[in-house]
């Protein structure tokens, strides 16, 4: 596809499927878009500032729960609220959850011991768990019971449906009802869903993602984050997909399609379920730099084409420590997911996080997080530029140390120091 400019100021016609097209001033209009604002403290002794503003959502921290088990009912995401978390990304609904019906177990774990030890540190993790097989209904009362009990706080629902215009603008609108912040479309979950035309099934499909992208937005009225799966060859082409269908920002990653291994006793693979399993999503720390990987691809890809200030990028993947959390936003994410940290180390994780991430911005004299977001984006190039640059590089050196490469470089000044640079003892 031609690449392609957006400029906050000028209106644009952006295909939304099926020959048709949203206006993108329009629906800005009816979004407060409030992406990319820079904020720079006076006083740089300030303690640091971890808010961050993501389409018009102010979060007091960038630190999101990504969805899945730890956004899972209201219980759980009023926890999420009360420690600290930024926002709640909920776990995914869609219009029928009777479809939806779990196994167990449906985890399995690696662990990272000597020699295979199973003492070791958990490093990955697979699941073939699918989408929340709760009453939607019930999803929907408990949106709305957050919402009003933390009017403040960011409350973003994951949706998903079958491959029908219809199914799609109901779950929407219901969902919008409840006064939710934003919509995170699940075009990624890797098992289960797609055999139903859901999720990757979607996302692994750039026509496919135009059309639904063009339905969905043309029926929301709040910010819409599309979830890429890594599952692709090049990730960045559904992600410029669904920001030219009217998405306001895209998140990635969600999980690698994986198997865990086979218990070699049994024969059988893990997770086990009745003597049989089927391949699952692989998340944890093992994933973090294929995240990382994937989300510099997709913010290389939003600064050349989008007006950078516009579009939002979640970063997901293997986030446990502050320091992960400043790898994402290093690249350009200017909000960064966690699930499976969560799931290991509890809600109280958010605290660490933040002091971690305020220990880095002091270091740096960072203010905000808008002083450094992107700031290592700059630093990827081809290998072929690596090869030029170190070539000059070398030269360079070789010159520094065989001091002067020519007769016409002697000076009358510089001529005894210009001598010494090149004696060898
Ligand atoms: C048990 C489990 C359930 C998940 N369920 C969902 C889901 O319902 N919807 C979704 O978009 N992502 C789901 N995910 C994916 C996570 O949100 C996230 O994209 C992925 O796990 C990578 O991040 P992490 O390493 O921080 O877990 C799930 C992940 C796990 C581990």
């Amino acid at each position: 596809m031609a690449a392609m400019s957006l400029s906050s100021s000028s209106s644009q016609m952006i295909s939304s499927g099926g020959g048709g097209f949203v206006d993108r001033e329009l629906k800005t209009r009816r979004r407060w878009s409030g992406v990319g604002v820079r904020v720079r403290a006076s006083d740089a002794k300030a303690e640091p500032d971890l808010s961050v503003s993501v389409n018009g959502l102010h979060m007091p921290n960038p630190f999101v729960i990504g969805s899945g088990p730890p956004g899972t009912n209201y219980t759980v995401m009023k926890r999420a609220f009360d420690e600290g978390w930024g926002a709640v990304i909920a776990k995914t609904v869609s219009l029928d959850a009777a479809k939806v019906i779990n196994v167990t177990p449906r985890y399995a774990r690696l662990r990272a011991g000597a020699n295979g030890s199973t003492k070791g540190q958990i490093i990955g993790w697979e699941n073939i768990e699918l989408i929340s097989d709760r009453p939607l209904e019930t999803m929907l009362n408990e949106f709305k019971k957050l919402k009003e009990e933390y009017p403040d706080r960011i409350l973003i629902a994951s949706i998903m449906e079958e491959y029908n215009k219809d199914a799609w603008e109901e779950l929407i609108e219901r969902v919008e009802e409840t006064g939710v912040d934003a919509f995170e479309v699940n075009f990624s979950c890797p098992h289960g869903m797609p055999e139903r035309k859901m999720g990757a099934a979607v996302g692994q499909d750039c026509a496919l993602l135009e059309e639904v992208c063009g339905w969905i937005n043309a029926k929301a009225t709040i910010p819409v984050w599309a979830k890429m799966t890594p599952n692709i060859t090049d990730i960045t082409q559904p992600a410029r997909v669904a920001l030219r269908s009217g998405c306001e920002g895209v998140a990635a990653i969600n999980t690698i399609m994986s198997v865990m291994g086979i218990n070699l006793d049994t024969l059988r693979p893990e997770p086990c379920v009745e003597g049989y399993s089927t391949p699952g999503g692989y998340s944890s720390k093992a994933v973090h730099p294929i995240a990382l990987g994937k989300v510099m691809n997709i913010a290389k890809m939003m600064k050349s084409e989008f007006n950078i200030d516009e579009y939002s990028l979640s970063g997901i993947g293997g986030v446990e420590t502050g320091g992960d959390a400043v790898e994402f936003i290093l690249l350009g994410a200017n909000s960064v997911q966690v699930c499976t940290g969560v799931m290991m180390h509890g809600y109280g994780l958010v605290k660490k996080l933040c002091s971690e991430l305020k220990d880095f911005m002091r270091k740096h004299n960072f203010s905000s997080i808008e002083e450094f977001r992107g700031l290592s984006l700059p630093y990827f190039t081809t290998h072929t530029d690596l090869v030029r640059r170190q070539k000059e590089a070398i030269q360079q050196r070789k010159a520094i140390k065989q001091g002067l490469q020519s007769d016409k470089d002697w000076t009358g000044d510089g001529f005894v120091k210009e001598t010494e640079s090149m004696v060898s003892n």
